[in-house]
């Protein structure tokens, strides 16, 4: 059985103080649920005080991104062991953000995914088309690209600790959801390319989190597809009560 897990991406927002109001609210409401993994992403440099408001709860840790390499003169960069280092389980790669505004090339992100493995750090590797792609019908060619050079390199027991998240872009805070149809239809197009990669074991085994413009009132119709194992949210992560919501759709009843 695949746990559900929610995961909040903060983006650029919050400082430290609100990264930890944000937090208090979030153990209030969902910080004993065991049913789903909750995780939150909070900027680095709230990062330690969140690892410390997390404590007693079960809420995970993720970061945003990484840089490959584990040390050296790379200005502005954060090592994959500085990031476990902050107590991360998780660290969420290929953002379409990053992939757009600061030019990572899947080769890159693969990189940074194979770095991650090596510390012990469960990437959530994501991929997503543009629409443009998806208007000219090459959706899964894009986001299959993206899985098998995304994966390149990473062995069968190490997909244990990989999470997919597919996340259209023309779906990433547009308030434009995919439909539960149009998203189900591409995660099990995931689900067949990791079991040609791998085999039925691991395509049954991995999770796949639908991201894209995710709110209470969408969550529970998407967690309810097949091949959908949670959500990665943006926007909707912010506020504790929206998050919380989320959080409770995907609770299995
Ligand atoms: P959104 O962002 O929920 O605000 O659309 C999702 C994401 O970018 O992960």
């Amino acid at each position: 059985m695949r746990k559900i897990m929610i995961a909040g991406n903060w983006k650029m927002y919050k400082n430290v103080s609100e990264a930890v109001a944000l937090v208090e609210g979030l153990k209030e409401r969902v910080g004993d649920t065991g049913a789903v993994e909750v995780v939150v992403a909070p900027p680095f440099t709230a990062m330690t005080a969140v690892h410390h408001a997390l404590k007693g709860s079960g809420i995970r840790l993720s970061a945003q991104n990484l840089y490959h390499e584990t040390e050296g003169a790379y200005t502005g960069e954060v090592s994959p062991e500085m990031v476990r280092d902050t107590g991360c389980r998780y660290v969420i790669l290929g953002h379409s953000e990053r992939r757009r505004i600061f030019g990572e090339s899947n080769e890159t992100v693969n990189r940074k995914v194979r770095s991650a493995l090596d510390v012990g750090l469960s990437p959530i590797l994501c991929v997503g088309e543009s629409l443009s792609e998806r208007e000219e019908g090459k959706t899964m060619d894009v986001v299959g690209d993206q899985l098998r050079k995304g994966l390149a390199g990473v062995a069968d027991q190490e997909m244990a600790r990989i999470v997919i998240a597919y996340e259209p872009i023309w779906a990433i805070g547009t308030g434009k959801t995919a439909t539960p149809e149009q998203a189900n239809e591409v995660h099990s197009h995931i689900r067949n390319l990791l079991s040609e990669i791998y085999d039925t074991e691991v395509a049954a085994r991995t999770r796949i989190l639908y991201g894209g413009s995710v709110k209470p009132a969408n969550a529970r119709e998407l967690m309810g597809c097949s091949d959908i194992d949670g959500a990665l949210v943006g926007g909707a992560s912010l506020t504790a009560e929206s998050f919380a919501e989320i959080v409770l759709a995907g609770t299995p009843s």
